[in-house]
């Protein structure tokens, strides 16, 4: 049980380190990775990606682990701990989160549609017209429906407020413990099959291939670039309190610059996989790699009706998928219900039950954002879902992540981070990296995401 006077913990460091991958991985890894690698050049892709998650995401890992142990706060509370006039920084790392959950438990709704779609074909029990509809007429009916969406919507959302009102070790550390290898061990049963269908190699080459020709131009590779960064920025759950609050429970026998070596390591090691996964599948049936968005809602469900135990793979598939995206949402709801326990001094279950409550009220306009509301476009012409996300993930995201550098980087002296890294007789190897970093590249490298993601289609909006 949480008494105010001694806060909850991890109860080891490889249950911090699952927590953490648990964040790390989601719908980013799974669904955004294997498209953005087909869309910028493969291998070449993934090595951008690489040198951005050992400067921009080790900088910011391995400060918002250290701002959360030290205050031993939620993000609100630990930035008004360490420095009254850095309050704001953790308010936007506070409602971001919020936010995200909005639309996330909603994609997490259609991926647990899709998972119970395919288990019901594997009992036999043919669901709905399921299989006798093409990939794309399914997705686009059942995201449209007035009803179906909201239901799988506060089902995903339910599941995920269980498991937050358990608490940080009986209930984040636990299931992540067991969602976590699981989720690997099953990514690795469906890459094993995609690298064996027939016709495979062409994803396989696609993948490993280096496509050079996105560095051909300036511009090219400045786009490319920038989906990279950004990329790093939200697989690694950066700039929205997540790490913070998971950091605040960390205990100072805990390693803050060993985990944000091997969180990386995990992240892109789940991102890669995911493109192992997907794409040799979709090149032996002949489909299109850069499908976008579409890739795992529409793309998917022709590769599974076309392989043989289709529906077994699909249902591991889309067990995977869920808990990978559960384990994100967790981590985003406990943010928003820390910073009731923390600074409000609620109790878990009343916050979480608070939170859970305004997140189901302001998520059900979202679901019915492609059906009975597609009409509503609050940002520059874009849909309920999309704006949310624009808000959060493209604008306020970086800015948090931004003042963060500059705080520690010219303000509170990155002293202060390495400090709390060595706390109880740790040596930290890349203090000087990171000090250099944190100053300099890292705040300007978001300076440039922010542009390029938000600021830049702002004005042009505005100008035409
Ligand atoms: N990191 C998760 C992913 O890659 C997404 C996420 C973003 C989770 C923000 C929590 C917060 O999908």
């Amino acid at each position: 049980m949480e008494k105010n006077s001694q806060r909850s913990q991890w109860g080891s460091s490889f249950g911090f380190i699952m927590a953490a991958v648990g964040s790390a991985v989601g719908l980013g890894n799974l669904w955004g990775f294997p498209y953005k690698m087909g869309k910028g050049g493969g291998f070449a892709f993934v090595i951008i990606y690489l040198i951005f998650a050992a400067t921009v995401g080790f900088v910011g890992l391995v400060s918002e682990m250290a701002i959360g142990r030290k205050a031993k706060m939620d993000a609100l509370g630990s930035y008004a701990k360490i420095d009254k006039s850095a309050k704001f920084i953790g308010f936007m790392a506070t409602i971001v989160p919020f936010i995200i959950l909005l639309f996330y438990c909603v994609l997490g709704g259609w991926v647990l549609k899709y998972a119970f779609a395919y288990m019901m074909e594997l009992f036999g029990s043919a669901n709905l017209g399921f299989a006798g509809m093409d990939g794309s007429t399914f997705f686009t009916t059942f995201i449209s429906e007035p009803f179906e969406p909201v239901l799988w919507f506060v089902i995903f959302l339910f599941l995920t407020a269980g498991i937050v009102t358990l608490g940080v070790e009986d209930g984040i550390e636990r299931s992540s413990k067991i969602m976590m290898p699981m989720l690997f061990a099953m990514l690795l049963i469906v890459v094993i099959r995609s690298v064996t269908l027939p016709g495979a190699m062409a994803g396989i080459e696609f993948i490993l291939k280096p496509d050079l020709s996105v560095f051909s131009s300036l511009e090219s590779t400045v786009n490319v670039a920038s989906i990279a960064l950004s990329q790093v920025f939200f697989s690694l759950s950066l700039g929205m309190g997540i790490i913070i609050t998971y950091g605040s429970y960390m205990g100072k026998e805990q390693s803050i610059e060993k985990s944000a070596i091997i969180v990386p390591l995990l992240d892109t090691l789940a991102a890669v996989l995911a493109g192992f996964a997907i794409m040799p599948a979709v090149f032996a049936f002949g489909l299109d790699p850069s499908a976008g968005p579409g890739l795992m809602f529409i793309t998917l469900k022709e590769v599974f009706a076309s392989m043989p135990l289709g529906n077994f793979f699909g249902f591991i598939f889309f067990m995977l998928v869920f808990f990978a995206a559960i384990s994100s949402s967790i981590s985003l709801l406990e943010v928003v219900c820390a910073y009731f326990i923390d600074t409000r001094k609620m109790k878990r279950k009343n916050a979480t039950i608070l939170v859970t409550l305004l997140i189901f009220l302001g998520g059900i306009p979202v679901a019915l954002s492609y059906g009975t509301l597609s009409w509503v476009k609050p940002i520059m012409g874009m849909d309920i879902l999309d704006s949310l996300d624009f808000v959060s993930e493209y604008l306020l995201m970086p800015l948090g992540a931004m003042l963060m550098c500059l705080f520690i980087g010219w303000k509170w002296k990155p002293q202060l981070i390495i400090d709390e890294v060595e706390e109880n007789g740790f040596k930290f190897k890349y203090a000087t990296y990171y000090s250099f970093l944190v100053k300099t590249i890292t705040p300007f490298l978001i300076c440039f995401i922010l542009y390029k993601s938000s600021i830049e289609a702002i004005v042009k909006y505005f100008i035409n």
